[in-house]
């Protein structure tokens, strides 16, 4: 059944198998910036996704949802807890994040990893049509694109890291890196949110397996070339912008002002509850606010949505429970009857309540320590159809780089938070206005289309002897 001109693998479907409390089981749409970005893309390309579809019933056949064509490729509970739990998200996770939490390096969780990408690798060799382009998505599958050219040279293979890819010095902490560096170079094109990441992986390239290198290209001793650059990721900006502007979005985010008791201010972080998205020191400068009276409770209000994630990973538990104790201890301390200083939620939403949050918010505080691009960003600023919204956004995230007009802090300086916070809440609607009008333009500019157009024209545009034969 090779039958695909596109195939994306990826670590997850777009859409998770979960169980409900009385054991029904049903669908869901995954976590996370990447399954949001690639989603349109699929629709617009009519291929093939391969992913694991959460849980670990085994012998699922592909099938059609909502139009997309996904071919589940599952894991066992061992397999969860050493590919995924163990090596993509307690080795490499941390350390492609400036390990803002340490790293543990295990042998059983890199030989989980090889098997996972090996086995990974093998079914997109079988779907995949002859001269087809199939892109690898993230760290969970850095050795797909050299397991892939191994059983099928015909292939046009793109590789894109939504995470960010570390300087030299932390990378080589890594017992496999040469392992890592070897099957991202399968590739004919590796793509990274910035340059920066770029310039990382071809030094790293130089230094630790030895090829020629030139600018952004990589000269392998079999006359292949493999190019490095970056492909900041985006959004579906008219979809986002639609939404925002129906009726129902609108009437949402007025229920949820009023349920809120009317503030004059509305604060909000929407973050996967993950320790590089820097929850616990924003909540900390923006309760010190209303601790030393410069906001009143009761007319300032923070909406934290926390959604669940990672939750058998023992740093992501720490992090829970030291978030659910910070939360309690603020408003026990600050809160009054009918008047919590922050709102806090641990659940997952779908888009069309993302959307009317993000309507209800006047500022919106994204404070990762580390984070390849931040899609929560550019969401918030695609919602803001009046111009109107102050976005607080930490340096450490991609979207920094483009989105100059936020007020750009630094997470681990809780004074410097506290400042920022407080000339968001109290610019003057015109200085408000200026910066959302040049993020708005910025976003718009450069949306998932403009991302994916990108990366797939440029990955055509190597070995262009090398196209599809029909
Ligand atoms: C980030 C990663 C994705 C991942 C998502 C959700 O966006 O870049 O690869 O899928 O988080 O995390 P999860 O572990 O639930 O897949």
């Amino acid at each position: 059944n090779r039958s695909a001109d596109l195939v994306i693998v990826a670590n997850r479907l777009p859409v998770d198998r979960v169980t409900d409390d009385d054991g029904t089981p049903s669908w869901r749409p995954s976590p996370g910036g990447l399954v949001s970005a690639l989603e349109p893309v699929m629709r617009a390309n009519d291929g093939a996704w391969i992913g694991w579809p959460g849980g670990t019933e085994t012998g699922m056949r592909p099938f059609t949802s909502d139009g997309l064509s996904l071919v589940p490729e599952s894991l066992s509970a061992e397999e969860i807890e050493e590919h995924y739990e163990g090596f993509s998200n307690g080795t490499l996770w941390p350390l492609y994040h400036d390990l803002v939490a340490k790293p543990e390096f295990h042998r059983e969780w890199w030989d989980a990893y090889v098997r996972v990408n090996q086995r990974f690798a093998d079914r997109a060799a079988k779907i995949a049509s002859h001269g087809a382009t199939v892109w690898v998505q993230d760290y969970q599958m850095q050795l797909v694109p050299q397991m892939l050219r191994d059983k099928r040279p015909d292939l046009r293979i793109g590789f894109y890291l939504h995470i960010p890819f570390p300087p030299a010095e932390l990378f080589q902490q890594l017992p496999w890196r040469r392992e890592i560096l070897q099957g991202l170079l399968g590739a004919d094109l590796v793509g990274f949110q910035l340059p920066g990441a770029a310039q990382n992986f071809i030094r790293l390239v130089r230094q630790r397996v030895g090829h020629k290198t030139h600018r952004d290209l990589v000269y392998l001793p079999d006359g292949r070339t493999v190019k490095a650059a970056a492909f900041p990721i985006s959004i579906d900006v008219d979809g986002f912008e639609e939404l925002a502007a129906s009726e129902s979005v609108a009437e949402r985010a007025s229920e949820i002002r009023e349920a809120l008791g009317n503030p004059d201010t509305v604060f909000l972080g929407i973050d996967r509850l993950d320790y590089t998205k820097g929850i616990y020191a924003r909540l900390r400068a923006f309760s010190e606010l209303v601790r030393d009276k410069h906001l009143a409770v009761g007319e300032a209000v923070f909406v934290q949505v926390a959604t669940p994630s990672r939750e058998r990973v023992e740093q992501y538990r720490i992090l829970r429970d030291d978030i659910d104790r910070l939360v309690g201890r603020i408003n026990g301390d600050l809160g009054e009857i009918g008047k919590p200083v922050i709102s806090y939620l641990h659940s997952s939403y779908p888009r069309h309540e993302m959307a009317a949050l993000y309507r209800a918010a006047d500022v919106m505080v994204v404070t990762p320590f580390r984070d390849g691009m931040n899609l929560v960003a550019k969401e918030y600023v695609a919602c803001r159809l009046e111009e109107d919204g102050a976005l607080v956004l930490s340096e450490f995230a991609g979207a920094a780089d483009e989105l100059r007009q936020a007020w750009l802090v630094n997470p681990y300086d809780i004074n410097g938070m506290k400042a920022a916070l407080r000339q968001a809440h109290d610019a003057e609607p015109k200085e408000i206005q200026r910066r959302m009008r040049a993020m708005r333009r910025t976003v718009r500019e450069r949306d998932v289309n403009h991302w994916a157009d990108g990366f797939l024209s440029e990955l055509a545009a190597t070995r262009p002897d090398h196209g599809k034969k029909v």
